[in-house]
């Protein structure tokens, strides 16, 4: 478990925020309202950095270890652009069948491994838990970088991070979640973090899908407004963030219930005009044919520009836990 903490007399250049210093990130209910407006705050400088001068040297010296033994592009990729662009360098594990994984070495063995090479771990695994089973193992601290059908914290930082730069703000919105909200990691850990906001929250998906009962609880708990529903044309026209997903194959166990499913909404030009004028349409990709390509030329289709607010938010995140913001 990561322990640091703050000290008085600290080397040039260090400014150590004791709510981020040391610590894991492994779920957002760890966050309080006021340590995500630093957060956003920090990434809206980094963006402001990253236009100006490209790369700077915040981290230098700085080592970071990927271990990713679950596919990605842009989680993996987006931490390997945010410690490059600040200064300090990754060992990448991307294919864990080409380490000693392979052999059977267990995770704690591997996280107690890296720790000793590196100052912090980004972790993905299909287990869920698994990242709070790495931060027992390690004084280094871990990010969560998605266990299984668990958390996706990162990315609900991001996504959060996304909606304040693309709508003005978060407080008074409406957020309509669509697809696959039973085995959406991102999905989960948004609708968690936006209970520390004054929003509404639609659930639409099939089903089968439906978002997971203790966490609609939990929201409700926080006194969020939510609907569920089947339907997306009954929730669009009032809709501010439509938050798209992925309908998630890799965990079926029947196949034939996927196909069942797999097509159940598709955005095209179509539904957009159904849509309000200003509105951000949101998907943490990858996509599959959830949104087709048509729309991407809307103004409204914000899920590139996601991409890019993600490394800065990524780029704030490691400065932040570093000691270096
Ligand atoms: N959004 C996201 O987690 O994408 P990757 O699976 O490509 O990392």
């Amino acid at each position: 478990m990561a322990t640091r903490a703050a000290t008085e007399h600290l080397p040039f250049g260090e400014k150590r925020d004791p709510r981020f210093f040391g610590k894991d990130i492994l779920s957002v209910s760890q966050f309080e309202r006021g340590d995500l407006e630093i957060l956003f705050e920090v990434a809206h400088e980094m963006a402001e950095m990253v236009h100006r001068i490209g790369t700077f040297d915040l981290l230098k010296g700085k080592v970071l270890t990927n271990l990713f033994y679950e596919p990605s592009t842009r989680t993996s990729s987006s931490f390997v652009a945010a410690i490059e662009r600040l200064g300090g360098s990754v060992i990448q594990i991307n294919n864990v069948t080409f380490s000693s994984v392979s052999k059977g070495e267990s995770l704690v063995d591997t996280v107690r491994t890296m720790e000793q090479y590196t100052d912090a771990i980004v972790l993905r695994h299909p287990e869920q838990g698994s990242a709070a089973e790495a931060a027992a193992a390690t004084e280094k601290p871990i990010i969560n970088a998605g266990d299984g059908a668990g958390e996706h914290p990162t990315q609900a930082l991001l996504d959060a991070h996304t909606i304040r730069e693309e709508m003005g703000g978060i407080d008074g919105l409406t957020i309509t979640m669509v697809g696959d909200l039973k085995y959406g990691r991102t999905v989960h850990s948004l609708a968690k973090l936006l209970t520390l906001y004054d929003v509404r929250i639609n659930y639409v998906s099939p089903e089968i899908l439906r978002m997971p009962e203790l966490l609609v609880k939990e929201v409700d708990a926080a006194g969020i407004d939510q609907i569920e529903t089947a339907e997306l044309g009954s929730v669009l026209p009032e809709t501010d963030v439509l938050y798209v997903t992925r309908i998630q194959k890799e965990r079926f166990s029947d196949t034939s219930e996927y196909e069942q499913v797999k097509d159940s909404y598709v955005i095209t030009p179509e539904t957009m005009l159904g849509a309000r004028q200003r509105m951000a349409l949101m998907h943490p990709l990858p996509r599959v044919g959830e949104i087709t390509t048509a729309v991407d030329a809307d103004p409204r289709a914000a899920y590139f520009r996601q991409m890019e607010y993600g490394m800065y938010t990524r780029m704030a995140l490691l400065a932040l836990v570093l000691g270096k913001a």
